[in-house]
């Protein structure tokens, strides 16, 4: 329907916008894209050694899919919810304003599954934690709390969101393809190890 088609327009729109871009740039740090991983995401505004603007990027970045799962349910339809995350996340990842080169969606993936559960949102925020404080890398931590994911959807929320999550994990699992390939050459970078 129309309304779908706004839904998603809109929700792939407000995901598009780049946090952690805007903000180490207006703190005059230059374009974050040459930083370390070369990724707009908290994890590697974290590596210029500014831990607020990486907190702000990583509320920013998942607040958009919240923000879209939440507007949407409460004010077009609660079933298009699931779907209008994941717009959002994919706009994160592919965003217009960067000629669809973004991010790995990890932070707009966890607002998006805890706007649709919160109790699956907090499963997936404590898998990653405690992942975290295991191995000390963030994209392992992303990749192991999204694999879990769609099951952990399944068996709480119920038959309804979890092929939207899934499809949001395959997504993940495509943008870590170098962080994938670094964590098996032993060369990926430990969480706050900062690089300028
Ligand atoms: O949120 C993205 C994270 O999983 C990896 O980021 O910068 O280490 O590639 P980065």
């Amino acid at each position: 329907s129309g309304e779908m088609g706004l839904v998603l327009a809109l929700s792939y729109l407000l995901g598009s916008i780049p946090f952690g871009l805007l903000f180490t740039k207006m703190a005059g740090l230059g374009d974050i894209r040459d930083v370390g991983s070369g990724n707009i995401g908290a994890t590697n505004v974290l590596r210029t050694g500014r831990k607020d603007l990486a907190l702000a990027t990583l509320i920013m970045d998942a607040g958009k899919g919240a923000i879209a799962v939440l507007l949407t349910r409460y004010m077009v339809d609660p079933a298009l919810a699931p779907l209008a995350g994941a717009a959002a996340f994919i706009g994160h990842c592919f965003p217009i304003y960067l000629k669809f080169k973004g991010g790995k969606g990890v932070a707009t993936f966890f607002g998006t599954v805890f706007a649709i559960n919160p109790l699956l949102g907090l499963a997936c925020g404590v898998t990653w934690l405690l992942a975290a404080a295991i191995f000390r890398f963030s994209s392992l931590s992303a990749l192991i709390a999204s694999l879990l994911a769609p099951a952990i959807s399944y068996y709480i929320v119920g038959p309804d969101s979890w092929i939207f999550i899934a499809f949001m994990t395959l997504v993940i699992y495509i943008r870590h393809k170098e962080n994938i390939a670094r964590l098996m050459r032993g060369e990926e970078p430990k969480i706050g190890k900062k690089n300028k």
